[in-house]
């Protein structure tokens, strides 16, 4: 296992859209197992494979801070098969540097994909796992929570990122939830 560079925004490749993962290989498993180090070292409660650079529909989430591991999920093909109601949470992400935003989502969630010995799995999800749950199925098509906010917002923060990526100071705004 190993932990591995986190893409940032505005990285091409956390712009496109995931592949399915046809066979589950020892390379997807090892690449699972990279994803779960990658995003507990970060640490992040959810982590998508294309923000290490690997094109395949894959995520992994834990959103247990108290104790790491015992909600661990880890999904292949995962698909939204039911969603309803809507929640607004403070959500950041690992992808994208000293920025959270209010955004909204649904309030329940039931995902559908496969485990890695490819058997199906199913979860209901509500509050941040099922934040977290969307905001990484985003990820697979190309979509960054910052897409899902005001232009005006997002305006500002683009600036602002430039701004701090010539100066090489970091921005002041601090994330909350790194998903
Ligand atoms: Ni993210």
């Amino acid at each position: 296992m190993a932990v591995r560079e986190i893409l940032k925004y505005p990285d091409p490749v956390l712009r496109k859209v995931a592949l399915p993962v046809e066979r589950v290989t020892d390379a997807t498993v090892r690449l699972v197992h990279d994803m779960v180090e990658t995003m507990y070292a970060a640490p992040g409660v959810g982590l998508a494979a294309p923000q290490i650079g690997e094109l395949h529909r894959i995520i992994v989430l834990d959103v247990d801070y108290q104790e790491r591991g015992k909600r661990l999920i880890k999904l292949i093909n995962p698909v939204i098969c039911r969603s309803e109601g809507e929640q607004i949470w403070e959500e950041g992400c690992l992808s994208v540097k000293d920025f959270t935003a209010e955004v909204k989502r649904a309030a329940r969630v039931e995902v559908v994909g496969l485990n890695e010995k490819e058997q199906e799995v199913r979860i209901e999800a509500e509050e941040l796992l099922a934040v977290a749950l969307q905001h990484e199925i985003d990820h697979l098509d190309g979509k960054l929570f910052i897409d899902r906010i005001s232009r005006l917002r997002r305006d500002l923060y683009t600036r602002r990122l430039k701004k701090s990526l010539r100066s090489g100071k970091p921005q002041p705004e601090a994330p909350r939830v790194l998903i």
